[in-house]
């Protein structure tokens, strides 16, 4: 699929996600991917930080609001970086770009890149990791949250007719491709590669692996979001913490 067909896709979500977003409905973000995010970014303040694939802007709030010194949100979706701009206080910036092509930002420009479920969206992730790369300083952090690579191969519940879940269905996890599924009402697409894919490629351009996170729930945030259940069973997400040297 090209890279217009996928970003048409975003265009027709981005009011629906805009609206969640806002309304901090999401409980992913907010009870399973944000604590580990933000603790893996840890001291932001003074820092320069680039979000890849930003949405509306939400996480550059969050790195905005913890001091980081500057803050830039890309992402392909001109009414993501429309919303993101609504928002946005002194130190976040927003500007609709390619995550796979950098050339208006200058090498070893940022101290922290961010990228939160951006990688599994894009045709040429590893185009992505050369230009974070390429973009960061010297001793420079790259925190990557992804999809669990064992649940973009299939995924689904294997239910009991009445509809108790009672296993994740893996299957065909070798098979890198495309997906296709609905979301928020539309009919979109993003990536299956598997979990050596993804490593090779972060080493192949240069990165140290410093850390890797299977997020999964607490009590106190499974007590606020019932519906994380799943995740004290199977992982839903990964977050790769990675360093240039
Ligand atoms: C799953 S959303 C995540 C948004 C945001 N990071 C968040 O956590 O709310 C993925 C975002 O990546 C953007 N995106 C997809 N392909 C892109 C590309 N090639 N360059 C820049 N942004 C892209 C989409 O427009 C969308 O806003």
């Amino acid at each position: 699929m090209t890279e217009s067909a996928l970003n048409r896709e975003w265009v027709a979500l981005s009011a629906a996600w805009t609206k969640e977003a806002r309304e901090g409905r999401n409980a992913n973000r907010n009870g399973l991917l944000d604590p580990p995010m933000l603790a893996a970014c840890g001291e932001v303040r003074g820092l320069w930080a680039l979000d890849c694939g930003c949405g509306e802007g939400r996480f550059c709030r969050k790195l905005a609001e913890r001091g980081a010194a500057h803050v830039l949100g890309i992402d392909l979706c001109e009414p993501m970086i429309d919303a993101a701009r609504e928002l946005h206080g002194e130190s976040d910036h927003y500007r609709v770009a390619d995550v796979q092509e950098l050339n208006f930002i200058g090498d070893e420009t940022f101290d922290l890149v961010i990228s939160y479920l951006n990688q599994c969206d894009l045709v040429d992730f590893e185009a992505n990791n050369r230009e974070v790369f390429r973009v960061l300083k010297s001793g420079g952090r790259f925190i990557i949250a992804n999809l669990h690579p064992m649940r973009s191969a299939v995924g689904h519940w294997q239910r009991t007719e009445d509809g108790t879940k009672e296993h994740i269905v893996l299957d065909r996890y070798f098979e890198e491709r495309e997906r296709h599924w609905r979301m928020m009402g539309v009919d979109f697409t993003n990536f299956h590669r598997s979990l050596e894919t993804y490593v090779s490629s972060f080493l192949a351009t240069g990165f140290s692996i410093t850390g890797i996170i299977e997020p999964t729930v607490t009590p106190a945030n499974l007590e606020r979001y019932p519906e994380l259940d799943d995740e004290l069973r199977v992982p839903n997400f990964i977050i790769y913490c990675l360093q240039k040297a």
